[in-house]
């Protein structure tokens, strides 16, 4: 049976993650989380000081690029999670600080070719499974699936903050709402890699879908071309 690479990019808080976590572990595929690698590189320089007045300092934060190593390590669940230079970030990397200050970090075009390198050395290993802003247009534009997810903002903004109260009860839905349509203009509207409906992808409104209807449908647009039946 072929395997294929699977590009999910679309708005912030679509649940991007959660269907192509999903799926590659269905198709027995590789999953990665590009937002993930973004958000562990924005950690890095909170944690060595590289803001000010909520401003990233490109210049440090490239010139610190070389000793900033982001990898994946397998937990003990089997999943692919996030470390900064030999340690586990899973959590950190979803507070809201790192939400508020990531898509700065992701604007810089030094930044975004380091992490694109790692992306596409991840194919090499068989089935992929990749979400993200740029996927489908630049990481993967050969993708055999591409799917582009969205939703409204504010159907994005409550499925996040009902998430967020579990690790952080003091953040509030306005907080989230501002979070995610702030995000989405600065993902879409940056000149590099912006986020963009990538020639040949799936749209995908899930507003009114369910999760497990939404599963369903990506699943057999997969099969349909794993089994050559498009
Ligand atoms: O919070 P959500 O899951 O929607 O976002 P994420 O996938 O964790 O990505 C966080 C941020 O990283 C995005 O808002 C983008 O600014 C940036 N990003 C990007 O520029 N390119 C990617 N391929 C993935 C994420």
């Amino acid at each position: 049976m072929k395997t294929i690479t699977i590009a999910i990019d679309g708005h912030s808080s679509t649940g991007k993650s959660t269907v192509a976590r999903a799926l590659a572990q269905h198709l027995g595929y590789v999953y990665i989380d590009s937002g993930a690698m973004y958000r562990t590189i924005t950690l890095y320089a909170l944690e060595h000081d590289m803001f000010e007045n909520g401003l990233v300092k490109p210049n440090l934060l490239i010139e610190a690029l070389p000793g900033i190593e982001v990898a994946f390590e397998k937990n003990e669940l089997g999943q692919n999670v996030p470390h900064l230079n030999g340690r586990n970030c899973t959590i950190e990397i979803r507070q809201m600080l790192i939400s508020e200050l990531v898509s700065q970090v992701a604007a810089i075009p030094e930044v975004r070719e380091k992490m694109v390198a790692m992306q596409r050395s991840f194919q090499t290993q068989g089935g992929v499974v990749m979400d993200g802003r740029d996927i489908g247009s630049v990481v993967f534009p050969n993708a055999d699936l591409k799917l582009f997810m969205t939703a409204t903002a504010e159907v994005r903004a409550q499925r996040r903050f009902i998430e967020i109260q579990e690790s952080d009860p003091s953040v509030t839905y306005q907080q989230v709402y501002d979070n995610v349509v702030a995000r989405d203009a600065m993902d879409s509207s940056r000149a590099v890699s912006p986020l963009i409906v990538a020639d040949g992808a799936v749209v995908i409104d899930n507003s009114e879908m369910n999760q497990a209807d939404q599963f369903q449908m990506i699943l057999q647009l997969a099969q349909d071309r794993i089994y050559n039946r498009i």
